[in-house]
């Protein structure tokens, strides 16, 4: 075999070498476990004697000579690939980062809490886990009254020494007490929230849900303090032209009471299956606070008077979102959550 003309072959081989892959292709022809050089190798021991030790030689050096031609090629296109155009090519678009933001539940909170902070009203917020005292009894919502069954639950297991037994609040009412008995009127807050009932989970039903809390408290407030506070809200969220309605309902905590319906923002109160064919969707419960209240936190019930509502934030996001399930809201889908 001519070594010369093996050199020229194995020189113009790697000179046209352009990339990694090719790089490894001719690596495996000459130096691989059948490639060349083995080949020449194993072909020694049928040579005539004389000729073995020159050829073995010469064998060698071409070894030599490739892998230094291989390691040459090698650093010259790695350093290729800083520089070749096809590899930093700025007309890509760069790699942006995700960019999370808000839950829905939070924007709209977030919103309605600014609503009433424009109106004057502070921002407060309460523990998830209560007394059954908060929760209850100082909202005029005795041991043996009937309204209690459908909240009376989650109870946690409290320590003997503790007097009162805690549960996980069922609505947002309780910090009602908190605050009335820490600070003096005139009061105007507001409470966002989580909230805990027995409820079974369905599309319009959550075991946790949020809501948001309101209350003034001071000398000379009347009912039509709350319908015009409240009227702003609903004008805000929903739009100028939403009507709103009071009807006469009944709550321990507040004397007289009343839920609260805005026309619906689908149908715009004609009446469609969002609203049940009604034309109004309660979205709130209100009324002005009661006197047994008052006595709880020890303020005098013939010097002040005060209002108070609380609404399901879930409901109104529903609402103003188009959204037919709750449970939308919980599952963590970011197919969903990307929307808001
Ligand atoms: N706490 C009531 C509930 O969870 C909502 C409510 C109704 C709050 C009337 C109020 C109110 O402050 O005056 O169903």
């Amino acid at each position: 075999m001519d070594i010369n003309s093996l050199k020229t072959q194995i020189d113009a081989d790697i000179e046209k070498i352009d990339s990694p892959a090719a790089l490894e292709e001719v690596r495996v022809k000459y130096l691989g476990r059948k490639g060349l050089i083995a080949q020449l190798t194993s072909s020694i021991p049928g040579l005539p004697q004389e000729q073995r030790k020159t050829f073995g030689q010469e064998v060698n050096e071409l070894k030599a000579r490739i892998l230094s031609l291989l390691d040459e090629k090698q650093k010259s296109i790695a350093g290729k690939k800083e520089l070749s155009p096809s590899y930093s090519d700025i007309s890509l678009p760069g790699l942006a980062q995700d960019l999370g933001h808000l839950h829905p539940i939070t924007q709209i909170t977030n919103e309605i809490c600014a609503i009433f902070s424009r109106m004057g009203f502070i921002i407060i917020e309460g523990p998830e886990v209560e007394t059954e005292y908060n929760n209850f009894t100082g909202l005029n919502i005795p041991l043996e009254h009937p309204s209690r069954d459908v909240f009376d639950t989650f109870y946690l297991n409290t320590p003997k020494s503790n007097t009162q037994k805690l549960l996980l609040r069922s609505h947002t009412s309780p910090v009602q007490i908190r605050v009335m008995k820490s600070r003096k009127p005139p009061l105007a807050v507001v409470v966002p929230g989580r909230v805990y009932r027995p409820d079974a989970v369905d599309a319009s039903h959550s075991f946790m849900f949020h809501q948001i809390e309101g209350f003034m408290v001071d000398e000379g407030i009347k009912f039509s303090h709350l319908k015009g506070v409240l009227e702003v809200f609903a004008k805000s969220v929903f739009g100028e032209d939403i009507k709103m309605r009071f009807r006469p309902h009944f709550f321990p905590f507040t004397e007289p009471s009343a839920e609260v319906d805005i026309s619906c923002a689908i149908c715009r109160g004609k009446g469609c299956s969002s609203c049940g064919r009604k034309g109004w969707l309660e979205i709130l419960g209100a009324g002005m606070i009661h006197p047994n209240v008052f006595k709880h936190v020890g303020y005098d019930p013939k010097k002040y008077t005060g209002f108070a509502f609380g609404m399901g934030v879930d409901r109104i996001a529903m609402l103003k979102f188009g959204i037919n399930d709750i449970r939308l809201f919980y599952e963590n889908d970011l197919r969903f959550l990307k929307q808001f």
